[in-house]
């Protein structure tokens, strides 16, 4: 039976990935701060999979984590999707939530990682996966640590692709457009193309399944993102910083 450890898997895109790899018979490891949410959403699912009451900033307690579902279970694939979100964009950051932004989304990649490599390497085999998002491939307004801590993790998770695909090991980079969930749930503005998590997370195992080196969805709304990245930087400051666009000229 294949073993999958999944952080950030009490809610959202976490949570449909776990009970997607459940329904497929896979054995599943899921981390969160908050035990009472793993047990409001997986009543029915308890059979194969272990709740671990870790925070994804806390590199030790991650690590111990992650070795004991390897070590009881087994682990072959590692999805690095624990992450948050500004609950409202701003003109100027919240520095203090902005630092643990960078320690949750991308420390606790980093973390996770450095984990299930102890274990892969000496196998010689396995697959990362690294819960990016559209919003790194642009500097967006109004979620300045957000787009950084994503575009960083976009850019770790492509350098281990090259470098760790001598020992067998896959490295996946997911980047998801708007989906449904607790993250999206404060957002006032328009989210294009918004997608349900059960979708999200269909789309995101056939992604790994493939070990895609990077994965963008929605198809046209990822193909627009991607277009702007490539503008000339002036033309994409003259645009952003329209009142349409500016989510940050409102708040
Ligand atoms: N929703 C979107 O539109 C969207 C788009 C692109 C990318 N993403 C990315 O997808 C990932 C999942 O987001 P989501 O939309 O599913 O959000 P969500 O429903 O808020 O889920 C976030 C998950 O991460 C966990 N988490 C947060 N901080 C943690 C920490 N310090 N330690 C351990 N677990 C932690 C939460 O569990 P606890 O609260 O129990 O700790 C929860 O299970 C994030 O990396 C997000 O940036 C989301």
């Amino acid at each position: 039976m294949r073993a999958v450890f999944i952080t950030g898997g009490t809610t959202g895109i976490g949570m449909e990935l776990a009970k997607n790899y459940l329904s497929q018979g896979w054995k599943v490891g899921v981390c969160g701060r908050d035990r009472q949410k793993f047990e409001e959403n997986f009543t029915a699912h308890r059979d194969n999979i272990s709740f671990y009451n870790v925070d994804v900033s806390e590199r030790n307690d991650l690590k111990a984590a992650i070795a004991d579902f390897s070590n009881s279970i087994g682990l072959d694939l590692l999805i690095a999707n624990a992450g948050i979100g500004y609950k409202f964009k701003t003109k100027i950051p919240d520095f203090e939530y902005s630092y643990k932004m960078v320690h949750i989304n991308l420390l606790g990649v980093m973390y996770a990682f450095e984990a299930a490599l102890d274990v892969m390497i000496p196998s010689g085999k396995g697959q990362l996966v690294a819960i990016s998002s559209i919003a790194g491939y642009n500097g967006l307004p109004g979620v300045s640590a957000y787009s950084a801590t994503k575009a960083a993790v976009q850019k770790y998770a492509e350098s281990l692709h090259l470098d760790l695909k001598q020992f067998n090991i896959a490295v996946t980079t997911i980047c998801p457009g708007f989906v449904e969930t607790p993250l999206t749930d404060t957002n006032r503005h328009s989210m294009p193309f918004i997608m349900k998590a059960p979708r999200a997370a269909e789309l995101i195992v056939r992604a790994i399944k493939k070990k895609k080196m990077i994965y963008a969805f929605p198809f046209i709304f990822a193909a627009i993102v991607r277009l702007i990245s490539m503008l000339p930087r002036t033309w994409y400051r003259f645009i952003m910083t329209r009142k349409t666009f500016n989510y940050s000229s409102k708040e």
